[in-house]
């Protein structure tokens, strides 16, 4: 695998794929934006894997879709090359997905960490859609992500004034699950994807299946997606281990599969 614009490493059962574009604070062009993708499914399409972190550096995470690419773009290039259209396809990986976020995640880098699963920011993290002063409106799903996530009031202030959250505001809001001292971001969400990895892999999909349905049907359907996932889980081995190894008071080793 030779990324130009990405590095991609596992350890053990969980995949880190390190945004490195350090001379564009990891400004999100189209090359980096395949690479991404290309890196994720391929952990996605491995059983070997359980769980996926996605990076940045103490910096930044991503200073937002790569200005210098979008400035001349024409709507018609826009359009039919159906530009930002790799990230759709980045939220439909199905393995769990942590952002470890540190520094600016603004534009398409804070849109970036919401298509994950999950942000674990450190202590110097920001965030931002400043898309409305370069003349544009969010395009990874950041008008809807951010609204659901801390709710139309400081969706709407920061969408129409593009000022930052830092990480302190992003926790109270909900944006992000935990802050964590920067020193400490690299090895907190190793702990959390490692926990993850350790689980049944189907039924960690399962799981953020079920939770991603919350956010695209009514309660009655989700609940009742959620309902046939939980009688699923009982045709796998893992279930039949997890609850033996509870009942004989011993961890469970579960098969992944
Ligand atoms: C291209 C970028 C960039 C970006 C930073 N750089 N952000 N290049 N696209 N989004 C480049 C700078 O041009 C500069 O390169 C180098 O990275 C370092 O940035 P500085 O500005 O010198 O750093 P600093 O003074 O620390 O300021 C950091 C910053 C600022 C506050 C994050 O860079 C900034 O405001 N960036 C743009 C943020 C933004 O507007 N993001 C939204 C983009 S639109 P040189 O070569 O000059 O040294 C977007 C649209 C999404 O994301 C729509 C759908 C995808």
């Amino acid at each position: 695998s030779d990324y130009q614009n990405i590095l991609v490493k596992e350890q053990g059962r969980v995949g880190i794929i390190t945004l490195n574009r350090p001379e564009a604070l990891n400004a999100l062009n189209a090359a980096l934006g395949a690479e991404v993708l290309a890196a994720a499914q391929a952990f996605d399409r491995d059983p070997g894997i359980g769980a996926i972190i996605l990076t940045g550096s103490e910096r930044a995470f991503a200073a937002g879709a790569d200005i210098k690419e979008m400035a001349p773009r024409t709507y018609m290039e826009m359009y039919t090359q159906d530009f930002f259209s790799d990230w759709d396809r980045l939220a439909a990986v199905r393995t769990p997905l942590i952002a470890a976020v540190a520094g600016h995640a603004l534009g398409g880098g804070c849109e970036l960490a919401m298509i994950c699963d999950f942000i674990i920011a450190a202590e110097n993290a920001k965030f931002g859609q400043p898309e409305i002063r370069l003349g544009l409106i969010p395009g990874m799903g950041g008008t809807q992500r951010l609204a659901r996530a801390v709710g139309k009031a400081k969706a709407m202030e920061m969408v129409l004034t593009g000022r930052t959250m830092d990480a302190a505001e992003a926790e109270r809001s909900g944006l992000v699950a935990r802050i964590v001292p920067a020193a400490d971001l690299m090895e907190a969400a190793l702990a959390a994807a490692e926990t993850i990895a350790g689980m049944s892999k189907p039924i960690a999909l399962m799981a953020k299946e079920a939770v991603n349905i919350a956010f695209e049907t009514s309660l009655a359907e989700g609940v009742h997606v959620e309902r046939r996932l939980n009688h699923s889980c009982f045709a796998t081995e893992d279930q039949k281990e997890g609850m033996a190894a509870f009942i004989e008071k011993r961890p469970p080793v579960f098969a992944h599969r």
